[in-house]
């Protein structure tokens, strides 16, 4: 029976053509609201959805699912629940790896520029405000010396550490945040004697710069909220290219306005593609709009992996990158 691929936004190539030589495909032309895309996932048309991270695959949609894989064009798949995915025999499978050094470029860029106020001065040039050299214009923060907390220590933490380390920043890292995990040298690999491993309160209380790099989980809800945001030094910046909700926003919104940390770098937000009100208005945030992954390389290939994922679970087989349950 010819195989039939639900792709629920345009993805670019070559995902597409792989799809087309393996069946049919169904290219939605714009995110489909919840109960659309539940009704698609009910009507037993479709072999396999290739979805994006905006999808919402949660338990009453999977619950009446006819399909027999989801291949998420993302690395984190916190859209889906992956128990009820496993309860229905609906494989799930994402894209690691290929996201890795581009996500961890667009942290780099936000300590750099919320450090160097690069925006506050590209703003300034263009609103023709720049009036020749000044002593004190638009002073920021030390990059290099500075003490850079690595919340997570997964693929994307460990490629900002090296970057990091080639701008003499110190690292720390908590590997699973709040609760405390030993990594050791073996772990570590060519990081170990590099970095300092550190619990997730000695990382709030020394860390210049903090940089989130957890997956979205119950126990990662809300990990930097109020209390953690008044650990921190009151000069330290918060940078978030992980998941939204891992911040309270509000709270952060709060302690830029209070003074309480002097910036934040952010990529990901509580409730995309909603900001929290203030956050904006506010000169010492850098806000970029979810694109850790937006290289036309890397959205290739995550594009190739979704698809090789998808023709692999609509003939039954383990596709080649599974989420574990
Ligand atoms: C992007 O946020 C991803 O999880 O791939």
């Amino acid at each position: 029976m010819t195989k039939h691929f639900l792709v629920t936004v345009p993805i670019p190539d070559p995902g597409p053509s792989i799809l087309a030589q393996a069946g049919k495909v169904t290219v939605l032309d714009r995110t489909p609201d919840y109960k659309t895309l539940k009704n698609l996932l009910a009507s037993g048309d479709y072999d396999v959805v290739v979805s994006q991270l905006v999808d919402q695959l949660d338990q009453p949609m999977l619950s009446s699912a006819r399909i027999k894989g989801i291949a998420n064009f993302a690395v984190g798949y916190n859209n889906i629940d992956v128990h009820e995915a496993a309860r229905q025999r609906i494989q799930v499978a994402n894209t690691p790896g290929v996201l890795t050094d581009a996500t961890a470029d667009v942290a780099m860029a936000l300590i750099l520029s919320t450090a160097r106020r690069v925006v506050e001065g590209d703003q300034l040039v263009r609103q023709g405000q720049f009036h020749g050299w000044e002593p004190s214009l638009l002073l920021g923060k030390n990059v290099s010396g500075a003490t850079l907390g690595l919340a997570g220590f997964g693929r994307i933490a460990r490629s900002v550490a090296k970057r990091a380390l080639a701008f003499d920043m110190n690292v720390l890292f908590a590997p699973r945040p709040p609760a405390h995990r030993h990594v050791g040298d073996e772990e570590l690999g060519d990081l170990a004697g590099r970095v300092t491993q550190a619990s997730w309160d000695e990382l709030l209380q020394h860390s210049d710069f903090l940089s989130l790099h957890v997956p979205l989980a119950d126990s990662t809800h809300h990990l930097v909220d109020a209390a953690a945001l008044e650990r921190m030094k009151s000069d330290a910046i918060l940078i978030n290219t992980a998941r939204g909700p891992v911040v309270d926003e509000l709270a952060l919104v709060r302690a830029l306005q209070d003074r309480q940390i002097v910036a934040a770098g952010l990529d990901v937000y509580e409730n995309e593609p909603i900001v929290a009100p203030g956050l904006a208005e506010l000169a010492n945030t850098v806000l970029l709009p979810h694109v850790g992954s937006a290289t036309v390389p890397v959205r290739a290939e995550m594009s190739r992996l979704s698809a090789e994922n998808a023709v692999a679970m609509a003939n039954s087989q383990v596709p080649p990158h599974p989420v574990a349950v």
